[in-house]
């Protein structure tokens, strides 16, 4: 009787484990863009309900992402490579939110320190084709990314901010998935 019980148990964990993870894909390769945009691999990021969408180009050297997150109308995102360390501090990112005229925008910007200044600047690689979309509750970040330093594997971080002052996006919450929100990427 215990051992049935036993069998019965692992085969439930093996399902119900087994229908988590289709669903997880599911959910990341069966979101349909705007314009028809599409790209070749997503993965579903472990912090902050966030996804990244991605096309290697043939020659390997640059990328099409979108990165996607649930948001409010009032605050922000941002998605960004780290080449040179991990966390928060050196990395290349993209920020986008509501401005103040009404459209979205997407810009990239270095987080120099722990208190970047979130000004508009050029990235230590080229980026271009920067787009920012709000649909069903999620802030969109879409760009083309030349790789740097020859490889397709970084470090990578992703945020997000409940507000944005000024047209500038304001400090992040320093708890949970706000400072777990970190990882590798391989876009091979
Ligand atoms: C809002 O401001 C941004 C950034 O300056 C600009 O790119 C965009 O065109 C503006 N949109 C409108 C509707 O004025």
């Amino acid at each position: 009787m215990a051992s049935q019980f036993k069998v019965v148990l692992i085969f439930t964990m093996a399902v119900s484990s087994f229908l988590s993870s289709s669903v997880a894909q599911q959910t990341c390769s069966s979101y349909t863009f705007s314009n028809n945009k599409a790209f070749n691999s997503c993965t579903e990021l472990p912090h902050l309900g966030a996804s990244l969408y991605y096309t290697l180009a043939p020659s390997s050297d640059t990328i099409n992402v979108a990165f996607k997150a649930p948001q409010s109308s009032d605050g922000w995102v941002a998605w960004g490579l780290n080449p040179k360390s991990t966390k928060m501090v050196g990395s290349q990112a993209i920020v986008a939110f509501f401005h103040s005229n009404g459209s979205m925008i997407a810009y990239p910007t270095q987080l120099d320190s722990y208190a970047p200044s979130m000004a508009p600047e050029d990235l230590s690689f080229p980026v271009s084709d920067m787009a920012a979309e709000y649909v069903k509750n999620e802030m969109i970040i879409y760009a083309t990314l030349k790789l740097p330093g020859g490889s397709t594997k970084f470090n990578h971080v992703w945020q997000e901010g409940s507000s944005v002052a000024n047209d500038v996006p304001q400090a992040h919450s320093t708890s949970g998935g706000n400072i777990e929100s970190l990882g590798t990427i391989d876009f091979q």
